[in-house]
């Protein structure tokens, strides 16, 4: 089992679509293990895109996921990193795949509407910053048998 961070970005939020970009991880199958909505702070923010600091979009990115709120989620599952970066599509939303978040409701990289974490360990460092871990559910769902084999 992996687990990885999704934040459902502020453009998102605003836009209505927050339960339409949940119901396609639920539907591909990640199990939700934690939820919150939050006014992501400038600090949160700068420690979560740590390595793009430097890059000519860095100022831009931090003005963006903290200018409204944002629903940060933690979703598990096997492969979830992969997973929910397939359901989310290329970072570049005019690049994405039709059927795929970004491909179906973005168009420009400033606005791509979520975040999914790169890797197993970049999605424990995120997890750390959004939430204890006491704030995690850990819980068996009953449609897992026809989900996971
Ligand atoms: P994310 O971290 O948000 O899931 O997106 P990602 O892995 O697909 O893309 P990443 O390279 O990590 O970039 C983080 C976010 O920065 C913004 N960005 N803007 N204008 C640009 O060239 C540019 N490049 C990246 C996007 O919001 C991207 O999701
Ligand atoms: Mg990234």
């Amino acid at each position: 089992m992996e687990r990885t961070l999704i934040i459902v970005k502020p453009d998102a939020v605003q836009r209505g679509l927050t339960g339409e970009i949940i119901r396609r991880f639920e539907a591909r199958g990640l199990r939700i293990i934690g939820m919150k909505f939050m006014l992501i702070s400038r600090e949160v923010a700068e420690r979560h895109y740590a390595e793009h600091k430097g890059k000519g979009f860095y100022e831009g990115l931090l003005n963006y996921i903290t200018s409204s709120p944002s629903v940060v989620m933690v979703l598990e599952g096997p492969n979830a990193v992969q997973a929910a970066r397939t359901t989310i599509g290329k970072t570049k939303p005019f690049e994405a795949e039709a059927g795929s978040i970004r491909g179906d409701l973005a168009l420009e990289t400033g606005r791509n509407l979520v975040h999914g974490s790169d890797s197993v360990e970049s999605g424990e460092r995120e997890i750390a910053i959004f939430f204890k871990a006491d704030e995690l559910v850990s819980w068996s769902r009953a449609s897992d048998p026809w989900i996971l084999e």
